[in-house]
């Protein structure tokens, strides 16, 4: 049973175009918030919002932006930032995970990767807070990863982009404890996504169903949790493994 009430909230969905912020943005229409879908690919953005204003009868505004583009992400960011009615709820869920050697990736991979999985997530963040400190009120979740506890050679770039965002959401979460915002950081295992399929890899165990983390997202937020790991036993005990292994041998197994 969820704790808050979404009704006629306002809430910005990045990478609701598929997978968890798709499930997002389902979970929250059903729930009666108002939507604003970001992510590049505007076909499926525009299928998604006609499908949820016919069942749900809320209102759903399509933004598509590439967040790997500065000029985008400021212009995104000011839209946001000045919109009327304000953002209440925000889901940084857009990212993608690159593979392979640093040494064999392209300084164009780096930079998108860095910039959607970093750099939007924190700017985006920046932009909806102080409307949200005004009103007093306020909901922002940021997709990280299990992986954001461990340092995973050959996905490196992912694995350090994703403790960022956990790293930055706890810090927010401590700067707002004592206002009615509410943050948290989600860190899924394996979801049954695009996602390795864009990434090209395996996944390194069962997959959940996107409803799995969402709900573990909603339920972190009506509980005021600054994070909340979503994972089978099996992964969760890998993990806190992994994080008592002297660095040296967790690295080595990580690969
Ligand atoms: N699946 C997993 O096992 C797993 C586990 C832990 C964490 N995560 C994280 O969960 C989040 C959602 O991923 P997913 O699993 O749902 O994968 P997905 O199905 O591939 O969805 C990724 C979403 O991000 C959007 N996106 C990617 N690059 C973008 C860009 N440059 N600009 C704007 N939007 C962009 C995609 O939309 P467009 O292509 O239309 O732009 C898509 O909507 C990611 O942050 C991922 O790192 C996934």
């Amino acid at each position: 049973m969820f704790v808050m009430d979404y009704t006629n909230w306002t809430a910005v969905v990045t990478g609701s175009s598929s997978g968890m912020g798709m499930q997002f943005a389902r979970t929250l229409a059903a729930r009666g918030a108002n939507l604003v879908l970001v992510a590049r690919d505007k076909k499926k953005l525009d299928a998604l919002a006609a499908e949820l204003r016919a069942a749900h009868g809320v209102t759903v505004d399509v933004m598509p932006a590439d967040l790997s583009s500065a000029d985008a992400l400021r212009k995104l960011s000011a839209a946001l930032a000045s919109r009327v009615p304000q953002v209440d709820l925000l889901v940084n869920d857009a990212g993608f995970g690159s593979n392979g050697d640093v040494a064999e990736t392209s300084q164009d991979v780096l930079e998108s990767e860095l910039a959607v999985n970093v750099v939007a997530v924190a700017e985006l963040t920046r932009a909806v807070l102080p409307a949200m400190l005004a009103q007093d009120r306020g909901v922002i979740i940021n997709v990280a990863s299990l992986a954001a506890y461990t340092s995973r050679p050959r996905h490196t770039i992912y694995s350090a982009s994703k403790s960022f965002v956990l790293a930055f959401t706890q810090a927010v979460w401590g700067e707002t404890i004592r206002t009615g915002v509410r943050i948290t950081a989600l860190c899924p295992g394996p979801v049954n996504t695009g996602f390795f399929a864009v990434s090209k890899t395996t996944p390194p165990g069962a997959m959940m169903d996107p409803q799995v983390p969402v709900n573990a997202a909603l339920t972190a937020i009506d509980r005021r949790r600054p994070s909340v790991i979503v994972a089978s036993p099996i992964m969760r005990i890998y993990t806190r493994i992994m994080r008592m292994l002297p660095t040296r041998m967790a690295i080595r197994l990580s690969k």
